[in-house]
Protein backbone atom coordinates (compact mmCIF):
# COMPACT_ATOMS: atom_id res chain seq x y z
CA UNK A 1 0.00 0.00 0.00
CA UNK A 2 1.64 3.43 -0.91
CA UNK A 3 1.58 5.57 2.39
CA UNK A 4 0.24 9.04 1.45
CA UNK A 5 2.13 12.51 1.81
CA UNK A 6 -0.57 13.56 4.61
CA UNK A 7 0.47 10.54 6.39
CA UNK A 8 3.92 10.94 6.25
CA UNK A 9 3.83 14.23 7.09
CA UNK A 10 0.98 13.10 10.32
CA UNK A 11 4.24 10.93 11.53
CA UNK A 12 6.61 13.21 11.26
CA UNK A 13 4.65 15.59 13.02
CA UNK A 14 3.98 12.91 15.77
CA UNK A 15 7.67 12.11 15.96
CA UNK A 16 8.95 15.86 15.77
CA UNK A 17 6.58 16.68 19.21
CA UNK A 18 7.22 13.73 21.10
CA UNK A 19 10.64 14.06 22.15
CA UNK A 20 12.39 11.07 22.69
CA UNK A 21 14.73 11.70 25.54
CA UNK A 22 10.98 13.03 27.18
CA UNK A 23 9.37 9.45 26.57
CA UNK A 24 12.43 7.40 27.20
CA UNK A 25 12.67 8.97 30.75
CA UNK A 26 9.28 7.65 31.54
CA UNK A 27 10.72 4.45 31.73
CA UNK A 28 14.24 4.20 33.15
CA UNK A 29 16.86 6.93 34.19
CA UNK A 30 18.73 8.55 31.38
CA UNK A 31 22.70 9.89 31.98
CA UNK A 32 23.85 12.41 29.27
CA UNK A 33 27.14 11.38 27.69
CA UNK A 34 28.24 13.56 25.22
CA UNK A 35 25.70 14.53 23.09
CA UNK A 36 23.60 11.36 23.62
CA UNK A 37 21.77 9.72 26.51
CA UNK A 38 22.40 6.48 28.06
CA UNK A 39 20.75 4.58 30.62
CA UNK A 40 19.43 1.06 31.70
CA UNK A 41 17.22 -0.92 28.92
CA UNK A 42 13.93 -0.55 29.36
CA UNK A 43 13.22 -2.93 26.91
CA UNK A 44 15.04 -6.10 28.38
CA UNK A 45 15.42 -5.44 31.90
CA UNK A 46 19.29 -4.26 32.02
CA UNK A 47 20.52 -5.43 35.15
CA UNK A 48 23.69 -2.85 35.70
CA UNK A 49 25.33 -2.50 32.32
CA UNK A 50 23.65 0.69 30.88
CA UNK A 51 23.27 -0.72 27.05
CA UNK A 52 20.23 1.76 26.32
CA UNK A 53 21.49 4.89 24.31
CA UNK A 54 19.24 7.75 22.77
CA UNK A 55 19.98 10.27 20.71
CA UNK A 56 18.43 13.97 20.93
CA UNK A 57 19.56 15.19 17.48
CA UNK A 58 18.86 12.21 15.53
CA UNK A 59 15.17 11.62 18.05
CA UNK A 60 16.57 7.42 17.53
CA UNK A 61 17.77 4.95 20.16
CA UNK A 62 18.99 1.69 20.01
CA UNK A 63 19.97 -1.18 22.57
CA UNK A 64 23.41 -2.59 22.38
CA UNK A 65 22.09 -5.93 24.24
CA UNK A 66 18.68 -6.57 22.79
CA UNK A 67 19.39 -4.93 19.41
CA UNK A 68 16.38 -3.24 18.98
CA UNK A 69 16.10 0.74 17.96
CA UNK A 70 14.33 2.78 16.11
CA UNK A 71 12.30 5.96 16.78
CA UNK A 72 9.91 7.07 19.28
CA UNK A 73 7.34 4.98 17.79
CA UNK A 74 9.19 1.98 17.89
CA UNK A 75 9.92 2.52 21.43
CA UNK A 76 6.27 2.69 22.60
CA UNK A 77 5.46 -0.39 20.31
CA UNK A 78 8.02 -2.18 21.77
CA UNK A 79 7.58 -0.67 25.78
CA UNK A 80 4.08 -0.67 25.57
CA UNK A 81 3.17 -3.96 23.47
CA UNK A 82 1.49 -2.13 20.76
CA UNK A 83 1.19 -2.65 17.02
CA UNK A 84 2.48 -0.01 14.82
CA UNK A 85 -1.03 2.42 14.69
CA UNK A 86 -2.02 2.24 18.18
CA UNK A 87 1.40 3.38 19.10
CA UNK A 88 1.49 6.59 16.58
CA UNK A 89 -1.92 7.53 17.76
CA UNK A 90 -1.17 7.52 21.22
CA UNK A 91 1.97 9.49 20.96
CA UNK A 92 -0.38 11.77 18.56
CA UNK A 93 -3.10 11.74 21.25
CA UNK A 94 -0.14 12.89 23.58
CA UNK A 95 1.25 15.67 22.11
CA UNK A 96 -2.30 16.97 20.64
CA UNK A 97 -2.03 16.44 16.89
CA UNK A 98 -4.78 15.68 15.08
CA UNK A 99 -5.10 12.25 13.81
CA UNK A 100 -6.21 11.84 10.02
CA UNK A 101 -9.06 9.66 9.26
CA UNK A 102 -7.34 7.07 6.89
CA UNK A 103 -10.18 5.05 5.86
CA UNK A 104 -11.24 4.88 2.22
CA UNK A 105 -14.58 5.78 1.61
CA UNK A 106 -16.04 1.88 1.55
CA UNK A 107 -14.69 1.29 5.11
CA UNK A 108 -15.89 4.24 6.35
CA UNK A 109 -19.47 3.25 5.08
CA UNK A 110 -19.11 -0.15 6.78
CA UNK A 111 -18.22 1.18 10.04
CA UNK A 112 -21.42 3.61 9.49
CA UNK A 113 -23.56 0.75 8.64
CA UNK A 114 -22.43 -1.17 11.62
CA UNK A 115 -22.85 1.72 13.96
CA UNK A 116 -26.48 2.41 13.22
CA UNK A 117 -26.65 -1.52 14.15
CA UNK A 118 -25.51 -1.31 17.28
CA UNK A 119 -27.77 2.09 17.79
CA UNK A 120 -30.34 -0.37 16.78
CA UNK A 121 -29.47 -3.31 19.05
CA UNK A 122 -28.97 -0.73 22.13
CA UNK A 123 -32.36 0.87 21.59
CA UNK A 124 -34.02 -3.05 21.53
CA UNK A 125 -31.88 -4.03 24.44
CA UNK A 126 -33.42 -1.20 26.33
CA UNK A 127 -36.40 -1.69 25.53
CA UNK A 128 -36.81 -5.61 26.38
CA UNK A 129 -35.27 -4.36 29.84
CA UNK A 130 -37.85 -1.47 29.95
CA UNK A 131 -40.64 -4.30 29.23
CA UNK A 132 -39.09 -6.91 31.26
CA UNK A 133 -39.41 -4.56 34.27
CA UNK A 134 -42.86 -3.65 33.76
CA UNK A 135 -43.70 -7.51 33.71
CA UNK A 136 -42.36 -7.67 36.68
CA UNK A 137 -43.84 -5.02 38.32
CA UNK A 138 -47.08 -5.85 36.88
CA UNK A 139 -49.91 -7.44 39.51
CA UNK A 140 -50.08 -10.16 36.96
CA UNK A 141 -46.95 -11.56 37.30
CA UNK A 142 -46.27 -10.99 41.18
CA UNK A 143 -44.96 -14.41 41.53
CA UNK A 144 -42.06 -13.33 39.80
CA UNK A 145 -41.24 -10.05 41.83
CA UNK A 146 -42.00 -12.63 44.69
CA UNK A 147 -39.39 -14.98 43.90
CA UNK A 148 -36.44 -12.01 44.37
CA UNK A 149 -38.48 -10.95 47.85
CA UNK A 150 -38.03 -14.47 49.16
CA UNK A 151 -34.02 -14.14 48.10
CA UNK A 152 -34.46 -10.89 49.75
CA UNK A 153 -33.81 -8.64 48.02
CA UNK A 154 -35.11 -4.96 48.16
CA UNK A 155 -37.05 -3.13 45.73
CA UNK A 156 -34.40 -0.30 45.42
CA UNK A 157 -32.04 -3.13 44.54
CA UNK A 158 -34.45 -4.66 42.10
CA UNK A 159 -34.72 -0.99 40.49
CA UNK A 160 -31.07 0.18 40.71
CA UNK A 161 -29.82 -3.57 38.44
CA UNK A 162 -33.67 -3.27 36.22
CA UNK A 163 -34.11 -6.84 37.14
CA UNK A 164 -37.00 -8.23 35.36
CA UNK A 165 -39.60 -11.08 33.99
CA UNK A 166 -39.60 -12.22 30.87
CA UNK A 167 -43.49 -14.32 30.38
CA UNK A 168 -44.55 -17.83 29.55
CA UNK A 169 -45.09 -16.99 25.73
CA UNK A 170 -43.49 -17.46 22.58
CA UNK A 171 -43.30 -14.43 21.08
CA UNK A 172 -44.31 -11.32 23.88
CA UNK A 173 -41.06 -9.70 23.32
CA UNK A 174 -41.16 -9.95 19.51
CA UNK A 175 -44.51 -8.68 19.27
CA UNK A 176 -43.79 -5.37 21.43
CA UNK A 177 -40.32 -4.56 19.55
CA UNK A 178 -42.37 -4.97 16.11
CA UNK A 179 -44.76 -2.57 17.56
CA UNK A 180 -41.79 -0.23 18.14
CA UNK A 181 -40.98 -0.75 14.54
CA UNK A 182 -38.25 -3.45 14.35
CA UNK A 183 -37.89 -6.36 12.05
CA UNK A 184 -37.66 -10.10 12.90
CA UNK A 185 -34.64 -10.28 11.82
CA UNK A 186 -33.62 -7.05 13.67
CA UNK A 187 -34.50 -8.34 16.99
CA UNK A 188 -32.67 -11.80 16.24
CA UNK A 189 -29.43 -10.08 15.44
CA UNK A 190 -30.09 -8.48 18.88
CA UNK A 191 -30.03 -12.00 20.74
CA UNK A 192 -33.58 -11.73 21.69
CA UNK A 193 -35.34 -14.39 19.57
CA UNK A 194 -34.34 -17.95 18.54
CA UNK A 195 -34.97 -19.05 14.64
CA UNK A 196 -36.66 -22.25 13.96
CA UNK A 197 -35.53 -23.97 10.69
CA UNK A 198 -38.89 -23.15 9.11
CA UNK A 199 -37.50 -19.10 9.39
CA UNK A 200 -40.17 -18.53 11.95
CA UNK A 201 -38.89 -16.92 15.28
CA UNK A 202 -39.40 -17.58 19.11
CA UNK A 203 -38.75 -15.18 21.82
CA UNK A 204 -35.31 -16.67 23.65
CA UNK A 205 -35.89 -15.95 27.80
CA UNK A 206 -39.44 -17.31 28.34
CA UNK A 207 -40.93 -17.43 32.04
CA UNK A 208 -37.43 -16.34 33.32
CA UNK A 209 -36.40 -13.64 35.60
CA UNK A 210 -34.35 -11.12 33.73
CA UNK A 211 -30.88 -9.97 34.46
CA UNK A 212 -30.06 -7.04 32.21
CA UNK A 213 -25.84 -7.12 31.30
CA UNK A 214 -25.02 -3.18 31.14
CA UNK A 215 -21.91 -2.06 29.88
CA UNK A 216 -19.06 0.49 31.49
CA UNK A 217 -20.82 3.41 28.98
CA UNK A 218 -24.48 2.46 30.56
CA UNK A 219 -26.07 0.68 27.91
CA UNK A 220 -28.10 -2.29 28.19
CA UNK A 221 -26.26 -4.97 25.90
CA UNK A 222 -27.47 -8.50 27.06
CA UNK A 223 -29.15 -10.39 29.69
CA UNK A 224 -28.90 -13.76 31.44
CA UNK A 225 -32.68 -15.17 32.54
CA UNK A 226 -33.24 -17.47 35.74
CA UNK A 227 -35.02 -20.35 35.88
CA UNK A 228 -38.10 -19.52 38.67
CA UNK A 229 -37.81 -23.33 39.88
CA UNK A 230 -35.23 -25.78 39.38
CA UNK A 231 -35.60 -28.07 36.36
CA UNK A 232 -33.57 -31.22 35.19
CA UNK A 233 -34.04 -30.54 31.59
CA UNK A 234 -33.60 -26.80 31.56
CA UNK A 235 -30.62 -24.51 32.25
CA UNK A 236 -30.41 -22.33 35.41
CA UNK A 237 -29.74 -19.80 33.77
CA UNK A 238 -30.20 -18.84 29.96
CA UNK A 239 -27.79 -15.85 28.83
CA UNK A 240 -27.75 -13.61 25.63
CA UNK A 241 -25.19 -14.72 22.39
CA UNK A 242 -22.62 -12.48 21.49
CA UNK A 243 -23.94 -9.73 19.46
CA UNK A 244 -22.23 -6.72 17.75
CA UNK A 245 -22.69 -4.87 20.78
CA UNK A 246 -21.96 -7.70 23.17
CA UNK A 247 -18.84 -9.72 23.93
CA UNK A 248 -19.54 -12.09 27.22
CA UNK A 249 -15.45 -12.23 27.33
CA UNK A 250 -15.13 -8.88 27.96
CA UNK A 251 -18.06 -8.16 29.81
CA UNK A 252 -18.33 -8.02 33.56
CA UNK A 253 -21.39 -8.19 35.33
CA UNK A 254 -21.88 -4.61 37.78
CA UNK A 255 -18.94 -3.51 36.42
CA UNK A 256 -20.50 -0.49 35.17
CA UNK A 257 -21.66 0.14 39.06
CA UNK A 258 -17.94 -1.18 40.95
CA UNK A 259 -16.28 1.24 38.15
CA UNK A 260 -17.60 3.69 40.31
CA UNK A 261 -17.07 2.40 44.19
CA UNK A 262 -15.22 4.56 46.08
CA UNK A 263 -13.63 1.56 47.83
CA UNK A 264 -10.47 0.39 45.68
CA UNK A 265 -10.70 -3.26 44.58
CA UNK A 266 -12.76 -5.98 42.83
CA UNK A 267 -14.61 -8.30 44.36
CA UNK A 268 -14.79 -10.90 41.93
CA UNK A 269 -17.44 -13.65 42.34
CA UNK A 270 -18.77 -16.46 40.07
CA UNK A 271 -22.72 -15.44 40.46
CA UNK A 272 -24.95 -12.88 39.35
CA UNK A 273 -27.14 -13.16 42.46
CA UNK A 274 -23.77 -13.13 44.33
CA UNK A 275 -23.09 -9.85 43.25
CA UNK A 276 -26.54 -8.47 43.60
CA UNK A 277 -26.50 -9.23 46.83
CA UNK A 278 -23.17 -8.06 48.09
CA UNK A 279 -24.19 -4.49 46.45
CA UNK A 280 -27.67 -4.11 48.55
CA UNK A 281 -25.38 -4.69 51.42
CA UNK A 282 -23.56 -2.03 50.58
CA UNK A 283 -20.11 -3.79 49.07
CA UNK A 284 -20.80 -1.98 45.27
CA UNK A 285 -17.35 -3.43 44.08
CA UNK A 286 -18.65 -6.67 43.45
CA UNK A 287 -18.54 -8.06 39.75
CA UNK A 288 -18.96 -11.54 38.42
CA UNK A 289 -18.65 -12.83 34.61
CA UNK A 290 -21.49 -13.27 32.61
CA UNK A 291 -21.70 -16.97 32.44
CA UNK A 292 -18.17 -18.09 31.80
CA UNK A 293 -15.03 -18.34 33.23
CA UNK A 294 -12.73 -15.45 34.03
CA UNK A 295 -10.91 -14.35 31.06
CA UNK A 296 -7.75 -12.44 30.34
CA UNK A 297 -9.64 -9.74 28.70
CA UNK A 298 -11.77 -9.13 31.39
CA UNK A 299 -8.69 -8.93 33.64
CA UNK A 300 -7.44 -6.64 31.33
CA UNK A 301 -10.59 -4.12 31.97
CA UNK A 302 -10.23 -4.65 36.18
CA UNK A 303 -6.66 -3.68 35.21
CA UNK A 304 -8.06 -0.04 33.89
CA UNK A 305 -9.53 0.84 37.40
CA UNK A 306 -7.60 -1.05 40.02
CA UNK A 307 -4.56 -3.39 40.69
CA UNK A 308 -6.02 -5.13 43.56
CA UNK A 309 -8.82 -8.18 43.05
CA UNK A 310 -10.46 -10.47 45.73
CA UNK A 311 -11.50 -13.84 44.41
CA UNK A 312 -14.88 -14.42 46.23
CA UNK A 313 -15.70 -18.10 44.36
CA UNK A 314 -17.89 -20.01 45.90
CA UNK A 315 -16.73 -22.80 48.89
CA UNK A 316 -16.88 -26.21 46.51
CA UNK A 317 -14.13 -27.65 44.55
CA UNK A 318 -14.93 -25.84 41.36
CA UNK A 319 -14.45 -22.78 42.88
CA UNK A 320 -11.13 -23.83 44.01
CA UNK A 321 -10.69 -24.87 40.69
CA UNK A 322 -12.16 -21.62 39.30
CA UNK A 323 -9.78 -19.27 41.72
CA UNK A 324 -6.48 -21.49 40.77
CA UNK A 325 -7.26 -20.42 37.17
CA UNK A 326 -8.41 -16.97 38.00
CA UNK A 327 -5.41 -16.10 39.91
CA UNK A 328 -2.74 -16.93 37.05
CA UNK A 329 -4.78 -14.86 35.01
CA UNK A 330 -4.60 -12.24 37.24
CA UNK A 331 -0.99 -12.30 37.98
CA UNK A 332 -0.55 -12.45 33.93
CA UNK A 333 -2.44 -8.98 34.43
CA UNK A 334 0.17 -7.47 37.26
CA UNK A 335 -3.12 -7.20 39.34
CA UNK A 336 -2.76 -8.56 42.60
CA UNK A 337 -4.75 -11.60 44.01
CA UNK A 338 -6.21 -12.67 47.76
CA UNK A 339 -8.43 -15.11 48.37
CA UNK A 340 -11.38 -14.83 50.37
CA UNK A 341 -12.76 -17.71 52.02
CA UNK A 342 -16.83 -18.36 52.83
CA UNK A 343 -17.13 -19.93 56.08
CA UNK A 344 -20.66 -20.47 55.90
CA UNK A 345 -23.08 -21.52 52.85
CA UNK A 346 -21.92 -22.56 49.28
CA UNK A 347 -21.95 -18.90 47.93
CA UNK A 348 -21.23 -15.14 49.10
CA UNK A 349 -25.15 -14.59 48.77
CA UNK A 350 -25.86 -17.60 50.74
CA UNK A 351 -22.99 -16.25 53.55
CA UNK A 352 -24.59 -12.33 53.88
CA UNK A 353 -27.52 -13.75 54.12
CA UNK A 354 -27.14 -15.80 56.93
CA UNK A 355 -24.08 -13.89 58.67
CA UNK A 356 -24.54 -10.84 57.68
CA UNK A 357 -22.48 -7.88 56.11
CA UNK A 358 -20.46 -7.09 59.21
CA UNK A 359 -18.77 -10.79 58.86
CA UNK A 360 -18.75 -10.63 55.15
CA UNK A 361 -16.14 -7.10 55.77
CA UNK A 362 -14.34 -9.67 58.45
CA UNK A 363 -13.89 -11.91 55.34
CA UNK A 364 -12.73 -9.38 53.12
CA UNK A 365 -10.16 -8.16 56.09
CA UNK A 366 -8.81 -11.85 55.95
CA UNK A 367 -8.61 -12.51 52.66
CA UNK A 368 -5.75 -14.57 52.14
CA UNK A 369 -2.65 -14.47 49.80
CA UNK A 370 -2.95 -16.44 46.77
CA UNK A 371 -0.05 -18.73 48.38
CA UNK A 372 -1.16 -19.66 51.78
CA UNK A 373 -4.34 -20.34 50.21
CA UNK A 374 -2.60 -22.76 47.91
CA UNK A 375 -0.27 -24.37 50.62
CA UNK A 376 -3.37 -24.65 52.79
CA UNK A 377 -5.41 -26.31 50.35
CA UNK A 378 -2.36 -28.30 49.22
CA UNK A 379 -1.80 -29.74 53.18
CA UNK A 380 -5.43 -30.99 53.23
CA UNK A 381 -4.18 -33.73 50.70
CA UNK A 382 -1.56 -34.88 53.61
CA UNK A 383 -1.27 -36.45 56.62
CA UNK A 384 1.93 -34.02 58.22
CA UNK A 385 2.43 -37.59 60.89
CA UNK A 386 3.25 -39.85 58.05
CA UNK A 387 7.05 -38.77 57.08
CA UNK A 388 6.47 -39.79 53.25
CA UNK A 389 3.32 -37.22 53.00
CA UNK A 390 5.89 -34.85 54.85
CA UNK A 391 8.06 -34.95 52.14
CA UNK A 392 6.33 -34.70 49.62
CA UNK A 393 4.35 -31.77 51.05
CA UNK A 394 7.69 -29.91 51.74
CA UNK A 395 8.67 -30.68 47.45
CA UNK A 396 5.15 -29.48 46.57
CA UNK A 397 5.43 -26.28 49.03
CA UNK A 398 8.69 -25.23 47.31
CA UNK A 399 7.13 -25.11 43.82
CA UNK A 400 4.40 -23.08 44.83
CA UNK A 401 6.96 -20.63 46.76
CA UNK A 402 9.41 -20.60 43.67
CA UNK A 403 6.57 -18.74 42.08
CA UNK A 404 7.35 -15.93 44.19
CA UNK A 405 9.35 -12.81 42.74
CA UNK A 406 10.47 -11.07 45.85
CA UNK A 407 12.61 -12.74 47.79
CA UNK A 408 12.02 -10.96 51.36
CA UNK A 409 8.32 -11.83 51.00
CA UNK A 410 9.14 -15.49 49.99
CA UNK A 411 11.59 -15.89 53.25
CA UNK A 412 8.40 -14.60 55.82
CA UNK A 413 6.22 -16.56 54.03
CA UNK A 414 8.25 -20.06 54.11
CA UNK A 415 9.21 -19.22 57.77
CA UNK A 416 5.49 -19.04 58.74
CA UNK A 417 4.26 -21.98 56.99
CA UNK A 418 7.78 -23.57 58.35
CA UNK A 419 6.49 -22.69 61.62
CA UNK A 420 2.73 -23.49 61.30
CA UNK A 421 3.57 -27.00 60.28
CA UNK A 422 6.55 -28.15 62.04
CA UNK A 423 9.10 -28.21 59.34
CA UNK A 424 12.40 -26.90 59.28
CA UNK A 425 12.50 -23.46 57.15
CA UNK A 426 15.55 -24.87 55.88
CA UNK A 427 14.24 -27.38 54.25
CA UNK A 428 11.81 -25.86 52.18
CA UNK A 429 14.60 -23.18 51.30
CA UNK A 430 16.78 -26.31 50.45
CA UNK A 431 13.78 -27.47 48.05
CA UNK A 432 12.83 -23.58 46.75
CA UNK A 433 16.92 -23.69 45.72
CA UNK A 434 17.29 -27.00 44.30
CA UNK A 435 14.20 -26.13 42.07
CA UNK A 436 15.80 -22.56 41.11
CA UNK A 437 18.83 -24.14 40.50
CA UNK A 438 17.31 -26.50 37.87
CA UNK A 439 14.74 -23.71 36.20
CA UNK A 440 18.56 -21.23 35.91
CA UNK A 441 20.37 -23.47 34.16
CA UNK A 442 17.55 -24.05 31.50
CA UNK A 443 16.90 -20.00 31.36
CA UNK A 444 21.13 -19.72 31.04
CA UNK A 445 21.57 -22.14 27.84
CA UNK A 446 18.38 -20.63 26.62
CA UNK A 447 19.93 -16.83 27.09
CA UNK A 448 23.85 -17.86 26.03
CA UNK A 449 22.06 -19.04 22.61
CA UNK A 450 19.93 -16.03 22.28
CA UNK A 451 23.19 -13.81 22.55
CA UNK A 452 24.92 -15.65 20.65
CA UNK A 453 22.21 -15.57 17.73
CA UNK A 454 22.66 -11.93 18.47
CA UNK A 455 26.20 -11.16 18.03
CA UNK A 456 25.98 -13.32 14.82
CA UNK A 457 23.22 -11.24 13.40
CA UNK A 458 24.68 -7.78 14.21
CA UNK A 459 28.19 -8.67 12.88
CA UNK A 460 26.49 -10.36 10.44
CA UNK A 461 29.02 -14.16 11.00
CA UNK A 462 32.13 -11.67 10.27
CA UNK A 463 34.56 -13.70 12.04
CA UNK A 464 37.21 -12.50 10.31
CA UNK A 465 39.21 -9.71 11.91
CA UNK A 466 40.08 -7.66 8.56
CA UNK A 467 36.38 -8.00 7.23
CA UNK A 468 35.42 -6.38 10.59
CA UNK A 469 37.12 -3.82 10.72
CA UNK A 470 35.97 -3.02 7.35
CA UNK A 471 32.47 -3.51 8.53
CA UNK A 472 32.99 -1.33 11.38
CA UNK A 473 34.93 1.40 9.14
CA UNK A 474 31.68 1.65 6.82
CA UNK A 475 29.18 2.16 10.12
CA UNK A 476 31.07 4.60 10.97
CA UNK A 477 31.24 6.30 7.54
CA UNK A 478 27.74 5.72 6.83
CA UNK A 479 27.08 7.93 9.84
CA UNK A 480 29.67 10.43 9.41
CA UNK A 481 28.18 10.66 5.37
CA UNK A 482 24.89 11.89 6.54
CA UNK A 483 26.71 15.28 6.98
CA UNK A 484 26.89 17.24 3.57
CA UNK A 485 30.33 18.43 3.69
CA UNK A 486 31.84 14.73 3.86
CA UNK A 487 29.02 13.45 1.43
CA UNK A 488 30.38 15.89 -0.65
CA UNK A 489 34.36 14.69 -0.25
CA UNK A 490 33.39 11.18 -0.42
CA UNK A 491 30.56 10.46 -2.85
CA UNK A 492 32.75 10.91 -5.94
CA UNK A 493 35.33 8.29 -5.39
CA UNK A 494 32.47 5.70 -3.49
CA UNK A 495 29.52 4.18 -4.74
CA UNK A 496 26.70 2.95 -2.17
CA UNK A 497 27.39 -0.58 -4.14
CA UNK A 498 31.17 -0.52 -2.51
CA UNK A 499 29.72 -0.72 0.62
CA UNK A 500 30.13 -4.83 1.73
CA UNK A 501 26.81 -6.06 3.22
CA UNK A 502 23.41 -5.51 2.15
CA UNK A 503 22.36 -3.36 4.75
CA UNK A 504 24.82 -1.17 4.08
CA UNK A 505 24.54 -0.44 0.32
CA UNK A 506 20.95 -0.05 1.50
CA UNK A 507 21.87 2.60 3.52
CA UNK A 508 24.07 4.29 1.51
CA UNK A 509 21.60 4.62 -1.23
CA UNK A 510 19.42 6.31 1.00
CA UNK A 511 21.99 8.56 2.33
CA UNK A 512 23.23 9.23 -1.24
CA UNK A 513 20.05 9.64 -2.94
CA UNK A 514 18.81 12.16 0.16
CA UNK A 515 21.81 14.09 -1.01
CA UNK A 516 21.67 13.94 -4.55
CA UNK A 517 17.94 15.64 -4.45
CA UNK A 518 19.40 18.51 -1.74
CA UNK A 519 16.83 17.22 0.63
CA UNK A 520 17.90 17.01 4.38
CA UNK A 521 18.68 13.68 6.11
CA UNK A 522 15.71 12.69 8.27
CA UNK A 523 17.62 10.02 10.47
CA UNK A 524 13.82 9.14 12.10
CA UNK A 525 12.44 8.57 8.32
CA UNK A 526 15.53 6.66 7.32
CA UNK A 527 14.97 4.19 10.20
CA UNK A 528 10.90 3.92 9.78
CA UNK A 529 11.85 3.01 6.00
CA UNK A 530 13.98 -0.24 7.31
CA UNK A 531 11.85 -3.49 8.69
CA UNK A 532 11.67 -3.86 12.21
CA UNK A 533 14.25 -6.44 12.55
CA UNK A 534 16.55 -3.88 10.58
CA UNK A 535 15.69 -0.88 12.87
CA UNK A 536 18.03 -1.51 15.45
CA UNK A 537 21.00 -1.71 13.21
CA UNK A 538 20.31 1.65 10.92
CA UNK A 539 18.95 3.24 14.28
CA UNK A 540 22.87 2.28 15.62
CA UNK A 541 24.73 3.59 13.20
CA UNK A 542 22.46 6.62 12.58
CA UNK A 543 22.55 7.73 16.00
CA UNK A 544 25.86 7.57 17.48
CA UNK A 545 27.61 10.59 16.96
CA UNK A 546 30.68 9.45 18.02
CA UNK A 547 31.90 12.81 19.76
CA UNK A 548 33.92 14.29 16.61
CA UNK A 549 34.08 18.13 15.82
CA UNK A 550 35.80 17.93 12.37
CA UNK A 551 33.22 14.97 11.20
CA UNK A 552 35.87 15.39 7.86
CA UNK A 553 38.64 15.19 9.48
CA UNK A 554 37.12 11.88 10.92
CA UNK A 555 36.33 10.73 7.69
CA UNK A 556 39.46 9.80 6.43
CA UNK A 557 40.25 6.81 8.63
CA UNK A 558 37.27 4.90 7.90
CA UNK A 559 37.44 5.88 3.87
CA UNK A 560 40.72 4.78 3.91
CA UNK A 561 40.20 1.43 5.27
CA UNK A 562 37.54 0.89 3.20
CA UNK A 563 39.31 1.69 -0.71
CA UNK A 564 42.10 -0.08 0.96
CA UNK A 565 39.75 -3.25 1.40
CA UNK A 566 38.39 -2.56 -2.33
CA UNK A 567 41.72 -1.91 -4.13
CA UNK A 568 43.13 -5.23 -2.86
CA UNK A 569 39.97 -6.33 -5.11
CA UNK A 570 40.01 -3.99 -7.70
CA UNK A 571 43.41 -2.59 -8.64
CA UNK A 572 42.44 -0.35 -11.46
CA UNK A 573 41.04 2.48 -9.23
CA UNK A 574 43.10 5.56 -8.77
CA UNK A 575 40.64 8.36 -9.09
CA UNK A 576 40.56 8.78 -5.02
CA UNK A 577 44.02 9.54 -5.13
CA UNK A 578 43.32 13.13 -4.05
CA UNK A 579 40.91 12.63 -1.81
CA UNK A 580 43.77 10.35 -0.01
CA UNK A 581 45.85 13.03 -0.46
CA UNK A 582 43.75 15.46 1.26
CA UNK A 583 43.11 13.40 4.32
CA UNK A 584 46.63 12.86 4.69
CA UNK A 585 47.12 16.39 4.52
CA UNK A 586 44.97 17.10 7.09
CA UNK A 587 46.65 14.81 9.15
CA UNK A 588 49.99 16.41 8.93
CA UNK A 589 48.52 19.78 10.09
CA UNK A 590 46.88 18.15 13.70
CA UNK A 591 50.62 16.62 14.19
P1 LIG B 1 -24.44 -20.79 40.17
O1 LIG B 1 -25.02 -22.09 39.82
O2 LIG B 1 -23.45 -20.69 41.26
O3 LIG B 1 -25.67 -19.87 40.42
O4 LIG B 1 -23.81 -20.19 38.84
P2 LIG B 1 -25.85 -18.61 41.35
O5 LIG B 1 -25.27 -17.43 40.70
O6 LIG B 1 -25.41 -18.92 42.71
O7 LIG B 1 -27.39 -18.42 41.24
P3 LIG B 1 -28.47 -18.77 42.27
O8 LIG B 1 -27.99 -18.22 43.57
O9 LIG B 1 -28.61 -20.26 42.29
O10 LIG B 1 -29.65 -18.11 41.70
C1 LIG B 1 -22.93 -19.10 38.82
C2 LIG B 1 -23.04 -18.37 37.53
O11 LIG B 1 -22.77 -19.25 36.45
C3 LIG B 1 -23.56 -18.93 35.32
C4 LIG B 1 -24.36 -17.70 35.72
O12 LIG B 1 -23.63 -16.55 35.31
C5 LIG B 1 -24.38 -17.82 37.21
O13 LIG B 1 -24.62 -16.57 37.84
N1 LIG B 1 -24.45 -20.02 34.95
C6 LIG B 1 -24.85 -20.96 35.85
C7 LIG B 1 -24.93 -20.09 33.65
O14 LIG B 1 -24.58 -19.24 32.81
N2 LIG B 1 -25.79 -21.08 33.30
C8 LIG B 1 -26.21 -22.03 34.19
O15 LIG B 1 -27.03 -22.89 33.81
C9 LIG B 1 -25.71 -21.95 35.49
MN1 LIG C 1 -26.22 -18.63 44.54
Amino acid sequence: MAISVDFQAFVDEVIEKNDIVDIVSQYTKLKRVGNRYQGLCPLHHDKNTPSFSVSADKQLFHCFGCGAGGTVIQFVMAKENLDYTDALNLLAERARVPIPDRRTPSERDAQLKLQEKKEKIYKMNSLAGKFFYENLMSPQYKFALDYFKNRQLSEDTIRHFGLGYAPDSWTSLIDRLKSEGYTENEIFEAGLSVKRDNGTYFDKFRDRVMFPIIDLRGNVVAFGGRILTDKENSPKYLNSPDTPVYNKSQTLFAMNFAKNSSTNGILLMEGYMDVISLHQAGFTNAVASCGTAFTEQQARVIKKYTDKVILCYDSDEAGQKATYRASDILKTAEIKARVLTITSGKDPDDFIKKEGKDRFQILIDNAENIISYKIRKLRENYNLDNPDDKVEFVEKTAHIFSEMKNSVEQEIFVKKIADEFSISPDSIFAQIRNLEYKTKTKENSRLISNQQREINTKNQHITNPEKLKVFNAEKLLLNLLCDKVVFDRVSPTLNPEDFSTDLHKNLAEIIYNTHKKGEKINPTAIVSSFSPELMGRVSEILADDKNVDDRLRAAAMPYKIIKESLNSKTISDKSDESMLEYFKKLKEEKQ
